[in-house]
Parts: C-alpha cells; sequence; structure tokens
C-alpha cells in the first residue's frame, strides 16, 4: 500500500474521530513501519487500546490479551513487535524463546504486575502448601514462574473452574479475584498489613486466597460515576472491565475482556453506551461503530499503555529495541503455568 492507499484506508474508517491532518501524518508513518515490518520479516501484534491511527494500519493482529498470546504462540515471523505493554512482550518470549521480541517503549509497566514479586509468591506457597496458585497474566514472567497456571480477564473463571480443588492462591489482582470469587460463588481473604509482615485470617471460611494489587486506571471508576452517568443518559448501558472493583462490576450491565466488550456493543443495540476501561477503546469503538454513541471517562487513562507510539514503533523496527529477555530457567518454568492456560481455551 502505498501512502494515499494508506490515508484512504485509514480514513474510511477513522474520519470521524482522527482529524484528517493527523490522519496524513499516521498514513506516512504507518507505510514506512509496514515496509520495515516486511523487510525485518516481523509480525506487529496490537492490544485493544492502542490509539486508533496506531490500532486501524500497523498491526498484524489485534486483540485482548489472551488472543494476542495465541498469536504469539502460532507467528513464524522472526522478529514480534508487541505493542502493548512490558508483561505482554515477555508472555511472547515466553512462547517463542527463539524470536526476537520487542516493545517499542521501555515505560510500558503495570501497576498491577508491579505489585507482586516471585519472593511474596514463594512466602504464600509456604504459608498454603499444597493449594495451586493462579497468576493472572498481568504479571512479569518471575511471578509466573511461581505459578502453577495462568489465567485473563477472558479465562479467568474457566481457568479456577478447571482446578477442580476447593482451595486456590489468585494473584495478584484484589479486584479480578473478588469478581471471579463472586462468579464461582467462593469466598476469598486478603491479606492485611502488620508489623512489617504478612497477615491473613485464616479462621474465615475461605477458597481463595487473594493479593492486593491493583489496576490504577480501573480502581478510579467508581459506582457515584456509574449513579452520575445513568441520571444524565438514563438508556445507556455500562461495560466494565474485570479489573474494576466488584461493586462497579456489579453495577454495570457487562462485564467482560475487552475483546469481550468490543464484541457485546458490535452485537446490541442502545442509544449510549459507557466503557469503564482505557479511554483509547472507546474511540476504537466508536470508530467501528458509526450508529452508537460511546460515552468515555477520559480523565482515566493507562499512562503505560500510552507510551506506545507509531513513532515509537517504528524506532523499535529500526533500531531492534526493547528487546525481552527472560532468563532460560524462569522462561522455562513460566512457560508451563502460560501454556496450561493456552491449552484451557
Ligand atoms: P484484556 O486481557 O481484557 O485485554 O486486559 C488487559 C489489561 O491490561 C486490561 O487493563
Ligand atoms: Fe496495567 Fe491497568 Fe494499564 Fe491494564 S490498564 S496495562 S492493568 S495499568
Amino acid at each position: 500500500m502505498n501512502t494515499e492507499e494508506m490515508y484512504q484506508s485509514m480514513k474510511l474508517k477513522l474520519e470521524r474521530v482522527v482529524p484528517d491532518v493527523e490522519l496524513r501524518i499516521k498514513a506516512e508513518l504507518a507505510v514506512e513501519i509496514n515496509r520495515l515490518k516486511k523487510e525485518r520479516n516481523a509480525v506487529i501484534l496490537g492490544h485493544n487500546y492502542m490509539e486508533p491511527a496506531l490500532f486501524n494500519s500497523i498491526p498484524d493482529f489485534v486483540g485482548d490479551s489472551l488472543e494476542l498470546s495465541r498469536k504469539a504462540a502460532q507467528t513464524e515471523k522472526d522478529i514480534i513487535v508487541f505493542c502493548g505493554v512490558k508483561f505482554m512482550a515477555e508472555t511472547a518470549k515466553i512462547l517463542n524463546p527463539s524470536k526476537t521480541v520487542l516493545v517499542p517503549s521501555a515505560k510500558a509497566g503495570c501497576s498491577l504486575a508491579a505489585s507482586i514479586t516471585a519472593d511474596d509468591v514463594r512466602a504464600l506457597k509456604k504459608k498454603f502448601p499444597g493449594v495451586p496458585v493462579v497468576t493472572y497474566i498481568n504479571t512479569y514472567a518471575d511471578v509466573k514462574a511461581e505459578s502453577d497456571i495462568c489465567c485473563t480477564s477472558g479465562n479467568a473463571k474457566a481457568v479456577v473452574e478447571s482446578l477442580k480443588t476447593d482451595t486456590i492462591i489468585f494473584l495478584p489482582d484484589e479486584y479480578l479475584a473478588g469478581n471471579v470469587a463472586r462468579e464461582t460463588g467462593k469466598h476469598v481473604i486478603f491479606p492485611t498489613q502488620g508489623m512489617g509482615n504478612l497477615q491473613f485470617d485464616t479462621t474465615l471460611d475461605y477458597q481463595m486466597v487473594g493479593w492486593n494489587g491493583r489496576c490504577e486506571v480501573h480502581d478510579k471508576f467508581t459506582v457515584q460515576d456509574i449513579k452520575n452517568v445513568r441520571e444524565q443518559f438514563p438508556d445507556v448501558i455500562i461495560l466494565a472491565h474485570p479489573e474494576c472493583s466488584p461493586a462497579v462490576v456489579e453495577a454495570s450491565d457487562y462485564s467482560g475482556s475487552t475483546t469481550a466488550m468490543i464484541r457485546y456493543v458490535k452485537e446490541t443495540k442502545a442509544p449510549h453506551y459507557l466503557i469503564l476501561t482505557e479511554c483509547s477503546m472507546g474511540d476504537n469503538i466508536a470508530a467501528e461503530n458509526p450508529d452508537k454513541e460511546m460515552l468515555r471517562l477520559c480523565t482515566v487513562r493507562c499512562p503505560h499503555m500510552n507510551t506506545i507510539t507509531m513513532e515509537d514503533t517504528l524506532e523499535a523496527l529500526k533500531q531492534t529495541r526493547y528487546v525481552i529477555e527472560i532468563p532460560e530457567e524462569i522462561r522455562a518454568k513460566a512457560f508451563i503455568a502460560v501454556d496450561r492456560m493456552i491449552k484451557i481455551g
């Protein structure tokens, strides 16, 4: 595709959400990225949170964490460029040790991944011996390596149910644990901080042991936000990612992974939708559904996902940066947990 063709194809999808002057610049960038992608035998995976111009031009595949893990597992290309955050690129490397995996920004972290260490998991396993550890994919490789199985927002319930045990350790998202507990009818206990030590009230009836990690974005949505929006738009349908608090999820009309929310809007017909997740995804849904009104709370943004730009993706391909490296003994252990999850379907 030449620049004019790229511009026309982007315009077709994005003219209502991206100003024309920006589209022309992004089209030029997209052509250069796609040329280098071919030259370097690379594949670009784009998370649903990528900004509209990037999302609609350079990825070979877009999706949620689960779908992109599957694509990463299947690729034949030499280089995987992950337009998402570091833990996602690490998952691609865990599944493809012989390939070069790049993340375009060195700053693309995640508050959930930063909330727990491998030492924390080892301490929990010591406190609850023999209890299987389920770890959210939003964690780093060394934490995954200490786990029995991973899960994403798209399969957390299925993964928990697949274990067929009375008790599990579910890390590190406190809210996802609460939402899974609600869906599966389990009780969850969380640590309390005391005298520098983590303590659990194990006298309580519990089937899940959680951790106090939170997504800094989804943590900010409140039940009051939902009440305010419903008052202003009584016919609104509200969708909340399961990283939102259980109270917010309960007050919403639908909860699911980023792809599940995209699908829900596509397949239903309501006058207004409010998506409680990273704002760019609202732009992408609005672009795909010109007949539907999307409401967004854009004061809440993911500072990590928003460091991924087309300019940096071009530099990533030019300079082969930033390369994901994982020590082999950690990668091999983490592979078992990720692969088990992928096999669950
Ligand atoms: P999904 O797996 O639903 O795409 O979510 C990833 C994420 O980081 C949401 O904040
Ligand atoms: Fe992490 Fe939250 Fe950003 Fe997702 S939205 S990458 S969970 S900080």
